[in-house]
């Protein structure tokens, strides 16, 4: 049998008198809501003093929510450890790399190396998990929220330390790694290492993404020791954690996504209009391939616009529209942040599902027939956790949130180089043609996609670089961009000419970087921003070339395949055009979005006008037909014949090995 979508939101009802809760749950029955996540902030509610709980009103929240048949996503509450906590333990609030301890107030404020804040969190995981073990509402855990703190304190640096001894085994290859040579750094005791904390001039590059490995890894601990502590007390209740989207990117997602029974993200574009559709759908492609076939979930988005300048309401159509986009990429639902729009306190401007307006608004009529569309869609799988349906993918983005770390870096030649940009473009240009893409990491197997991009990858391993031309050699179109393979994992330059790694497989040799500060205007392919190169065929024959005569954009030959350098920023109908010639290019209609699932094809229209798209049969959301064209902002779901079998490596999802 076919599950229902999971569809809801964070549901905070302690911040709300109880008269307010029944209404909630009626409400939420009119909305067609079968999930929301409860308590993720209630810490300082449910144990007020160490070792005393008050979870009676809880009891109540899920035994009203049980009869009315919603499930329940029960959240550890770690995010937000209580004043009482800070008191007593002013060592595990967060120290920020100037040394400045902050206080309670806020939320996130914690050490997650302190003994006294892993202890307390096993303890109200504990406590939760024995409570609630048997009560029929539960049916997934989410511990903490958007793990994001990193901390420089003492224990922070002896965490640190701990795992530079793992990483390195001994002095001299970490002195090694970090080329501790230059400016005196050399350590002759794992004592005098600290977290990058305040210096007076640039930090050391290598220990500063070191930092960010090891605060990746140490959160994922922190995960790992609910998660299975949850595992044994409730097993089979899938376990997740919800990853924050956007720019922020504080963990190594291809390695956590392994640890979760669920990968779950939040996803709150910053852009507006077309441009949030091309994020969200960035979001959802990340999320799935995160997934590796495995399931995944939307577990946070907004009723309306909160990032940027000025908060403003998503507009008429768009809520179910960005919702259905994460469907479509297999998500198991559509949730939001948060039920009820608050009161009071941090967030009281944060649209909600029920907005301050109340039920009587264009948002809650909106979310209402959102429940009742996703209702109408069958849920992917068998089974709550079996897995999402497999989405046709082209083309692969190669992504690597230690690349990205690495570009963030102290000192580099341009603070212009932005990694999320370049793959938000890659993909942005790829979606406005309707070109199906999925995400890789560069050491992952790579299935015969028609492309694979690679975006401004300033670090790269050498099994990464070999990798790479492996796929080349047997036939593959690799597109690499400006600033790729340029240093080791230590963020050590590969001397010799630049892209050191990629030298080969690109047939070229890069002589000189030459950021630009102007635009630079190429024949044929518009404006060269940002950065520009000197560089030297080397096998290689050049495709384009700056004013000067130099080459900009070539192409080489290797094996079976072929592999493209883009030495400078194009803006997006450049590099549109260079992946026409590539070879990845669709004929899909800009702004008209058509994902194939294994069984069923989902249209979405997010232009103001009509449009035809290539689906015909009968709309599982309404029940009529489709008969080839799609009204200003329209979507449908329709069910198609499973289609003769392709190369079953082509069109899949990557399984995430990492
Ligand atoms: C998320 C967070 C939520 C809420 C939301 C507001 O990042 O998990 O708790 O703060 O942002 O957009």
């Amino acid at each position: 049998m076919r599950m229902p979508l999971w569809y809801g939101g964070d549901y905070n009802p302690e911040q709300w008198p109880e008269e307010v809760w029944a209404e909630d749950v009626a409400l939420m029955r009119r909305a067609g809501v079968t999930l929301v996540t409860v308590g993720v902030f209630s810490w300082s509610r449910l144990e007020p003093a160490e070792g005393r709980y008050t979870f009676g009103w809880l009891d109540r929240v899920l035994d009203l929510l049980a009869g009315g048949g919603i499930g329940v996503d029960l959240a550890v509450p770690t995010a937000s450890p209580p004043p009482w906590f800070s008191l007593e333990h002013p060592d595990a609030l967060t120290v920020t790399r100037d040394g400045v301890r902050l206080t309670h107030g806020s939320r996130d404020t914690y050490c997650v190396s302190a003994p006294a804040y892993r202890e307390a969190s096993l303890r109200i995981t504990r406590a939760l998990a024995e409570r609630y073990r048997d009560h029929r509402a539960p049916v997934m855990w989410h511990v903490h929220n958007e793990y994001g703190t990193p901390c420089h304190c003492d224990h922070a640096a002896a965490a640190f330390r701990a795992w530079l001894r793992r990483r390195y085994g001994g002095l001299d290859a970490l002195n090694d790694a970090w080329t501790t040579a230059f400016w005196g750094q050399r350590y002759s005791d794992w004592a005098q290492i600290t977290p990058p904390r305040a210096t007076q001039y640039l930090p050391n590059p290598a220990q500063a993404l070191d930092f960010r490995r090891f605060v990746s890894d140490e959160m994922l601990a922190h995960f790992a020791e609910q998660r299975d502590l949850l595992r044994e007390l409730t097993p089979g209740v899938p376990v997740t954690t919800n990853y924050v989207l956007a720019g922020w990117a504080c963990v190594d997602h291809w390695k956590w996504s392994r640890e979760v029974d669920l990968v779950s993200v939040d996803d709150y574009p910053s852009g507006r209009g077309m441009a949030a559709a091309e994020q969200t759908a960035f979001a959802a492609d990340l999320a799935r391939s995160w997934a590796g076939g495995r399931p995944w979930l939307l577990m946070e988005q907004a009723t309306g616009y909160v990032l940027g300048p000025r908060a403003s309401p998503k507009e008429p159509g768009e809520i179910a529209r960005h919702s259905l986009q994460h469907v479509a990429r297999g998500s198991q639902g559509a949730m939001f942040f948060q039920w009820r729009a608050s009161r009071g306190g941090a967030e009281q401007w944060h649209p909600g599902m029920v907005p301050h307006a109340g039920p009587d608004s264009r948002v809650f009529r909106e979310v209402c027939a959102l429940g009742e569309a996703l209702g109408r869609i069958p849920a992917p799988v068998d089974g709550p956790l079996i897995g999402p349906p497999v989405v046709e993918a082209e083309v692969a983005i190669l992504w690597d949130e230690e690349a990205w770390w690495a570009v963030q870096g102290p000192g580099l030649p341009s603070a212009e180089i932005d990694y999320l940009a370049a793959a938000q473009q890659a993909h942005r240009v790829l979606w406005r043609q309707g070109v199906a893409v999925c995400f890789a990491h560069p050491s992952h197997d790579l299935p015969p996609y028609r492309a694979v991009l690679v975006p401004s990858l300033y670090l790269i391993s050498d099994e990464a670089a070999r990798n790479l031309a492996a796929y080349v050699e047997g036939g593959g179109t690799l597109v690499v961009s400006f600033f790729s393979g340029i240093a080791d994992e230590h963020t050590r330059i590969r001397p010799g000419g630049y892209p050191g790694a990629l030298r080969e497989v690109l047939g070229i040799r890069v002589e000189e970087f030459r950021p630009l500060a102007e635009p630079v205007e190429l024949p044929e392919l518009g404006p060269s921003t940002v950065w520009s190169e000197v560089v030297h065929l080397d096998g290689a024959e050049a495709v384009a070339r700056y004013p000067g005569g130099g080459p900009a954009v070539t192409r080489h030959r290797v094996g079976a395949g072929t592999a493209w350098y883009v030495s400078t920023r194009l803006d997006d109908s450049g590099y549109a055009r260079v992946l026409a010639q590539a070879g990845p290019a669709g004929s899909g209609t800009p702004g008209v979005e058509v994902v194939r699932q294994r069984d069923r094809v989902f249209a979405i229209n997010h232009t103001e006008d009509e449009q035809p798209v290539p689906v015909d049969g009968t709309d599982l959301i309404t029940g009529r037909p489709v008969d080839g064209s799609l009204g200003p902002g329209g979507y449908v779901v329709v069910p198609v014949q499973t289609r003769p079998a392709v190369d079953p490596r082509r069109f899949r999802d990557l399984p995430n090995h990492r």
